[in-house]
């Protein structure tokens, strides 16, 4: 799903980078896919993503993160 009109920036493509580039701020996700916020309207999404990926509340419905279907806390304790 787009989240991200301005940049075309699916769902999945911001999980992926939370897991791999590990963003802390919602600044950061737009840097790690190579963009930067343009009208602003999808940060509140972007910072419920990136807050359940590093929250560790993505094991269910994120297919990218290695530690899916297990408990686990935030993706950096899993490395
Ligand atoms: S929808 Fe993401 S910056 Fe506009």
């Amino acid at each position: 799903m787009i989240v991200c009109s301005c940049n075309v920036l699916t769902d999945t493509a911001i999980r992926t980078a939370c897991h791999t580039e590990r963003p802390r701020t919602t600044g950061e996700v737009y840097g790690c896919l190579g963009c930067s916020p343009q009208c602003g309207r999808c940060a509140r999404t972007i910072k419920t993503i990136l807050d359940q990926a590093l929250g560790g509340n993505c094991a269910s419905g994120c297919s990218v993160c290695p530690m899916a279907g297990t408990a686990h806390t935030a993706p950096a304790e899993a490395a």
